[in-house]
């Protein structure tokens, strides 16, 4: 019973490190695909194309239940693989909806027609490819009425963290913030909508300032997903091993790794 996590590069291991915890006796195959990483700044068509080889790969592991865990791929390869690509008897699931699930105070599976919510002002942080695709106000509509969402595309941000450069990633993620409040000067809640930036959740609380809540995705994704196969455990995929796969160098990828999960991580080559 193995579960496969996918993301571009790094970030997903935020999501990794929550569902270990949650879940100690669920093995974990983590695929990143860092030759081609950053996803943030591709077509909608070549997300589809990366996120579906690495989905295959993962299923050759024994992982029928795959977790998107980068809301670029969530965002804009997602809807089209479920509706046109994955068999019956495999699930690939996103980031995106345990989060807005969190922000409008929605149980699992609980469908009925959107109604009003306490947050009316949502300031939204994502990668260029994720904003364009408009997934995240798609989803909240189906949700929620009367939110006001600013999205900010935090260009930049994404490969600053890959190359381990934290000073960088802190000075555009402050840009990015102020760049967002010139249009949106009071955000009620922030969305941290990439899976590398968790990395930075102290800076954006600290540009934000701290009477603004902070939603990021981990733990939120760990919950889900333990409810998920509590309810559908016929999902939990026959691989029994947890290991860490990446298009790119293992040495070199499982040195960032390392520094980026602060505990010694090991890749091999996908
Ligand atoms: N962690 C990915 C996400 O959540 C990063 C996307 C990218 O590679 O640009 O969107």
């Amino acid at each position: 019973m193995a579960v496969g996590i996918f993301d571009s590069g790094l970030g997903g291991l935020t999501v990794l490190d929550a569902v270990t915890k949650r879940l100690p006796e669920v093995p974990f195959v983590y695929f990143g695909d860092n030759a081609h990483a950053p996803y943030g700044v591709r077509t909608a068509d070549d997300i589809f194309n990366l996120t579906c080889a690495a989905t295959e790969r993962l299923w050759e592991e024994g992982c029928d239940l795959v977790i998107l865990a980068c809301n670029t791929a969530s965002a804009a390869a997602l809807k089209r693989m479920q509706e046109t690509w994955v068999p019956p008897e495999k699930r690939v699931l996103g980031v995106f909806v345990p989060l807005i699930e969190a922000l409008t105070e929605r149980q699992w599976g609980d469908n009925s027609p959107p109604r009003e919510v306490a947050v009316k002002h949502v300031a939204l942080f994502a990668t260029p490819a994720t904003v364009a695709s408009r997934a995240f106000q798609r989803e909240l509509a189906y949700r929620a009425i009367g939110v006001d969402v600013e999205a900010q595309p935090c260009g930049g941000v994404v490969d600053a963290i890959e190359q381990g450069d934290e000073i960088l990633a802190e000075a555009l993620v402050r840009s990015h913030v102020e760049a967002l409040k010139r249009r949106m000067p009071h955000p009620e809640a922030a969305i941290l909508g990439c899976t590398h930036y968790p990395l930075m959740d102290k800076v954006f609380q600290e540009a934000l300032g701290q009477g603004v809540k902070v939603y990021s995705q981990a733990n939120l994704v760990a919950e889900s997903l333990g409810d998920y196969l509590t309810r559908r455990p016929q999902f939990r995929g026959l691989g029994t091993q947890s290991k860490f796969l990446t298009t790119g160098d293992p040495r070199s990828v499982s040195d960032r790794a390392t520094q980026f999960l602060r505990k010694r991580v090991v890749f091999e080559a996908a």
